[in-house]
């Protein structure tokens, strides 16, 4: 749709046109209409990369100055505006791929506050048109996710859409129903409602996206930008068994239909809590009843600064009207209700200057550009440099040392090159040149068919083989404390250790006379090698770094081989019948099963004694044969936690009561839908302790919480 030069005109076109708008409240008449065809043209432009191709140009927050500016002009000169003009619609991203379902109330957007003073202003305008002297405010958390509206008839999740263009959303019911946090069935009619539709917003938690990408990237794919693109793509996925895999959740925020209409919560406070009851995720912990404006702006300060520690990647507050009477004099414009506005928190993007790229090697060989730029603050954060991923990247965003660049810090997660500003150009920018040998061994570099990344395929190469080590002693690893990559370095330049079979064979009179390491931190070390050997075969598989071998992947593994032998004899079409593992997986265990120098490692490690097979215990599981419920909030961890535990140790995890059940485990604030169907079909019902009791002699009761001090939970 549009050609490279045409993307090129219109970035240069938005630059300019952003560094002009202070200058568009004195325009005329014919500058005003001749800006407002340039405005329009880069909105149509940015809502297609925003929409279509999920992969802005922009911040949000120059988006929202261009609009406004558009919407300003028009409202200055109202014969300028053209039945074609962004300000007349709500922008669509409906890709064709799906079908289109119209929302039983239209799904608006909401206006933004950047500043105090414009959330002053609202309040004035709420309490001029409503007569009122102070207004309840209820505050919550705004989710930068996806948009999605659901609706349950009788109970029954019925159907689940994208926003689309506010009227027309895309259908998208197979891919929600995987989401966990979508119950498929909620008991509204005991609140007497017969038909809803409930708006929220689909997310990636942070941990999650972190994972999601750096599997991306072992992959050759190019990582998500943050997690609201990672969550908008995987929604839009063909193959709702991939979502499933994509660990999304949901959260739900808002009512917008009900049958019968006299059964709408009467206040937007209620029906949170209403939705909260029925089990849904929702934001009613950590939302607020506040009296008149003053504590609306102080709890959303108190949330600018914490939105760092928050599980999920929040982009402002949204501030609603609580007696839903009011809205009916209060109204919408054609894009937003006047009863709500978005308290947006500060951008988190800077612009600064790429001043060199290294390219550094990874464990598995894939040699990765890292940008290293002028030190610039981010949202409190000094970065100073920055992953370019990949050879495409660099290319696709024609990113040169010496560029300016518009950076963005989604949260804690790694920097991104949003763009290039390249009116900033001066000629004196070098393209980036990758290198044609490895920079840590020297050998030839190779693009494998089909993939993005050039790799190093020497498996001797010194910077791979100290990565190796490094990995193997990681927490989630082998957990060999004081194994970090400086002693992995050392280990190997001394020439001790040149794969992790040889760790165990070090003595301590090898360790002392590693560079920093005196009798005490060498003896520490040598006893944190030895104890490692009892990990598991799950850390060992992960451990091994084998191509696409997470820790979930190696887990599912382990719950059906015994030994590692057994899995070195299984043809990939066996181990694809593993759950979750797909042929990519398969083949790299196969490839790497195939290579001499990988078994002997294994043999050595053997010999050494690391356990490589599972017990007796182990091949059982203690809780084999039981189905698991949770219901309600756990002190524990979160109950896709409790969940995990209880399938690590043989037992079933399940989201719905059935006469299969064994025990549902019942937390704080418990669902009334599976008490009910526990009670009737005869169900075991178990307190938190006791579930805890019953794992506790297999499970160390810090690794239970380690989720919930993350913060996972809402
Ligand atoms: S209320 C008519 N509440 O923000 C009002 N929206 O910029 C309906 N969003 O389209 C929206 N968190 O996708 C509402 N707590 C929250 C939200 C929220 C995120 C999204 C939503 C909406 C967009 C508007």
């Amino acid at each position: 749709m549009y050609t490279p030069e045409r993307e090129r005109e219109l970035i240069e076109l938005t630059r300019k046109l952003l560094k002009e708008l202070p200058g568009l409240k004195e325009a005329g008449p014919k500058e005003a209409e001749e800006y407002a065809r340039l405005l329009r043209d880069v909105i149509r432009y940015h809502d297609y990369k925003y929409y279509i191709q999920t992969s802005p140009v922009i911040s949000d927050y120059e988006y929202d100055q261009l609009f406004r500016a558009l919407r300003d002009l028009e409202r200055r000169f109202p014969s300028i505006v053209t039945p074609d003009s962004p300000t007349q619609r709500v922008a669509s991203e409906i890709t064709g791929s799906f079908p289109e379902v119209s929302h039983y109330a239209p799904m608006l957007s909401l206006d933004n506050a950047y500043t105090e003073e414009e959330l002053r202003d609202f309040d004035r305008r709420v309490r001029e048109l409503t007569g009122r002297e102070e207004i309840e405010y209820s505050v919550e958390p705004k989710y930068d996710g996806a948009g999605i509206a659901l609706v349950y008839r009788d109970d029954l999740f019925v159907r689940g859409a994208t926003r689309g263009d506010g009227e027309v959303g895309e259908e998208i019911t197979a891919n929600l129903r995987t989401v966990r946090t979508v119950p498929l069935r909620a008991e509204f009619s005991s609140f007497g409602i017969r038909l809803i539709e409930i708006r929220g917003e689909v997310l990636i938690n942070r941990e999650e996206f972190r994972k999601m990408n750096e599997e991306r990237m072992e992959e050759g794919l190019t990582p998500f930008a943050n997690p609201r693109n990672a969550a908008a793509g995987s929604l839009r996925l063909q193959n709702p068994a991939e979502v499933a895999r994509r660990r999304l959740e949901a959260v739900v925020y808002q009512v917008s239909y009900v049958e019968p209409p006299e059964k709408f919560p009467k206040t937007h406070w209620e029906a949170v809590e209403m939705l909260h009851l029925l089990g849904f995720k929702t934001p009613y912990g950590d939302m607020k009843l506040c009296r008149g404006i003053e504590e609306v702006i102080a709890y959303c300060r108190e949330w600018e600064e914490r939105r760092d520690t928050y599980p999920y990647e929040l982009d402002g507050m949204v501030v609603k009207v609580n007696d839903r009477r009011l809205y009916e004099v209060l109204g919408f414009t054609s894009h937003h209700p006047r009863w709500a506005i978005a308290y947006k928190f500060r951008a988190r993007q800077a612009t600064t200057k790429l001043v060199n790229v290294v390219f550094q090697v990874g464990r598995v060989g894939t040699v990765t550009p890292v940008g290293k730029l002028e030190p610039v603050q981010i949202g409190g954060v000094t970065v100073s440099s920055v992953s370019l991923f990949n050879e495409d990247f660099i290319r696709e965003k024609d990113i040169r040392v010496g560029d300016m660049v518009l950076v963005e810090r989604a949260g804690d997660v790694i920097p991104y090159v949003v763009e290039v500003i390249k009116e900033a150009r001066d000629g004196d920018e070098t393209p980036i040149e990758f290198p044609e040998n490895c920079p840590s061994c020297g050998s030839k570099l190779v693009k494998l068919p089909g993939e993005v990344a050039w790799r190093c395929v020497n498996i001797a190469c010194p910077a791979q083989l100290v990565l190796r080590l490094k990995h193997w002693g990681s927490r989630e690893a082998m957990d060999i404390r004081g194994l970090g990559e400086s002693t992995a370095k050392a280990l190997y330049s001394k020439g001790f250790v040149k794969d992790v079979g040889d760790l165990y064979y070090l003595k301590i009179t090898d360790l002392v006379r590693l560079p920093g390491f005196a009798e005490r931190s060498a003896l520490n070390l040598y006893n944190a090698i030895q104890e490692s050997k009892n990990r598991g075969l799950d850390r060992v598989l992960y451990g091994l770094g084998i191509r696409y071998v997470g820790l979930t992947t190696a887990r599912k593994i382990a719950r059906v081989v015994d030994s590692i032998w057994d899995l070195k004899e299984m043809p990939v079409e066996r181990i694809i019948r593993i759950e979750g593992i797909g042929d990519i997986v398969a083949r790299s265990i196969r490839e790497f099963f195939s290579r001499e120098e990988n078994l002997k490692v294994i043999r050595k490690l053997e010999r050494a004694g690391v356990k490589l097979r599972k017990t007796e215990l182990e091949k059982e599981g203690p809780l084999k044969g039981k189905v698991f419920v949770f219901t309600g909030t756990l002190t524990c961890c979160s109950r896709e936690r409790a969940g995990r535990i209880v399938e690590s140790l043989g037992g079933v995890f399940s989201n719905t009561v059935t006469s299969r059940t064994t025990y549902l485990v019942v937390g704080r604030d418990p669902g009334r839908t599976k008490l009910t169907r526990a009670k009737q079909l005869g169900v075991k019902t178990i307190t938190e302790e006791e579930f805890l009791e019953m794992i506790r002699e297999y499970v160390n009761p810090e690794d239970i919480g380690k989720e919930r001090r993350e913060g996972t939970l809402f």
